[in-house]
């Protein structure tokens, strides 16, 4: 099936679910799949029953010849086996790694004009969103900030490596495609033996009092097998290297076609300019932190994750005719939880749930209703990092720019694009 009919076809699901039930089966690829966007069954098949539904056999055939035995296409030993690696890093990279993102914003802050004239900021992020990843799982920023060309033959070999990395039959993929994964390895190689030869000449001083922390440089402690380690810090690489860029554009995207939002985050921010930006500061800035939230809820930068049965689950409700019976689903079979329509869903948000609204966080209180960064023992790992990056971010222009103004012809989201 082509990307495009693929597309079609997802957009005709989504678009019927709205009017149906939470939980329904539909004849798709395999022989039976699951479209899913009810809590209980997210909490099931994501939490709950976590060890009966994988990824591994929808993403390993395709992905392994880039991204190996890394995170993002493995279950079971190997996926727990990355994980324990990289957790200490996260459970203190959102604190720690504060202090180095001031050099990439103030180099931000010096491209973007001050004489009124417009500017679109998309292409800046991403390339800002380049330089913090790649310092943080790099080990060395590609500069992309400080010349055009920063980065470029990488991100070009990087691109051409995912082009085809959907296609399972090796024989079918370009030349182009085997350039690229050797271009990114050899790049990424090159980086851990820097992290090698780095880590060998300083002490090592324990992780909770560092005031920066490089991901490559604890993995290498932690691990002296170069080739898991490569898939590793693709992983990484692969949801860094745009999304910060994507979440802070789609907020900013968000508070031009509200004045009202800005101005009330522009008084919270203003009210505590004096104060320096630590994890405390940033966290206690609360509008900012719904604008966030309803960031995420109204534009999740995935739009839903799909699951192999790996062994038959009775799920706990979705079944039967009223869908309120308890499913049986059945090795083999695919459930795909859909955020995008979940986060929209009117019977819980509300009438305005299409409406980009940062007060409804004073009151609403969502578990599984709310999992733009997923959810249960596969949560992303950087959830607070990104919060903590996004926050730093916004608060430095909301500090310097009183307003902000669309002038962009566009003036509603259109939610089946990602930016890019
Ligand atoms: C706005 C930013 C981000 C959002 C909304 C987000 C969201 C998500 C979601 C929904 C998943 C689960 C995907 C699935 O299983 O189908 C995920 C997984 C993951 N994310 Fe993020 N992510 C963000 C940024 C990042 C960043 C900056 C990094 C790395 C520095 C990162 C690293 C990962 C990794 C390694 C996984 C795989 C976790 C696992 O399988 O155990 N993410 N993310």
């Amino acid at each position: 099936m082509t990307q495009k009919s693929l597309h079609i076809l997802t957009l005709i699901w989504t678009a019927s679910i709205e009017n149906l039930r939470k939980t329904t089966v539909f004849w798709r690829l395999r022989p039976i799949s699951f479209g899913n966007m009810e809590r209980q069954v997210s909490k099931a098949v994501l939490a709950t029953n976590f060890e009966n539904f994988g990824l591994q056999p929808i993403r390993y055939e395709g992905g392994n010849g880039f991204f190996g035995n890394g995170m993002l296409v493995t279950d079971g030993p190997q996926w727990k086996k990355s994980r324990t690696l990289i957790k200490p890093t996260f459970d203190i990279a959102h604190i720690a790694n504060l202090d180095r993102l001031g050099p990439f914003v103030d180099r931000f802050m010096e491209l973007l004009p001050r004489d009124g004239s417009t500017v679109d900021l998309f292409p800046l992020l991403k390339r800002m969103a380049l330089d913090i990843s790649t310092e943080f799982i790099f080990g060395r920023s590609t500069g992309a900030l400080s010349s055009q060309d920063g980065g470029k033959d990488f991100m070009d070999a990087f691109q051409a490596a995912l082009r085809d990395v959907v296609i399972p039959d090796p024989s079918q993929r370009s030349e182009e495609d085997y350039k690229g994964c050797q271009e990114v390895w050899d790049y990424i190689d090159a980086r851990i033996d820097e992290a090698v030869a780095r880590t060998a000449k300083s002490n090592d001083e324990p992780l909770t009092t560092k005031k920066q922390v490089r991901i490559i440089d604890e993995l290498v402690r932690s691990s002296d097998d170069k080739t898991t380690l490569r898939f590793l810090v693709i992983s990484l690489f692969m949801p860094a290297h745009d999304n910060l860029a994507v979440a802070v554009g789609n907020a900013f995207f968000h508070l031009a076609r509200k004045p009202e939002a800005w101005t009330k985050l522009r008084a919270e921010v203003v009210s505590k300019v004096d104060q320096p930006l630590t994890h405390e500061v940033l966290t206690s800035h609360k509008y900012l932190t719904w604008v966030l939230k309803e960031t995420f809820r109204l534009t999740p930068l995935n739009s839903g994750t799909l699951r192999e049965c790996l062994s038959t689950t009775v799920l706990p409700v979705g079944g039967g005719v009223d869908g309120q019976s308890p499913p049986l689903v059945e090795k083999g079979e695919l459930i795909e939880t859909h955020f995008r329509i979940q986060l929209r869903d009117k019977s819980y948000w509300g009438d305005d749930a299409n409406e980009f609204c940062p007060e409804r966080w004073e009151t609403m209180r969502p578990t599984w209703e709310y999992i733009p960064f997923l959810g249960g023992p596969r949560i992303c790992p950087a959830m607070k990092l990104v919060y903590a990056e996004c926050q730093y971010f916004i608060v430095r222009i909301v500090r310097e720019f009183s307003g902000s103004e669309n002038r962009d012809p566009v003036r509603s989201w259109n939610g089946w694009k990602r930016g890019g």
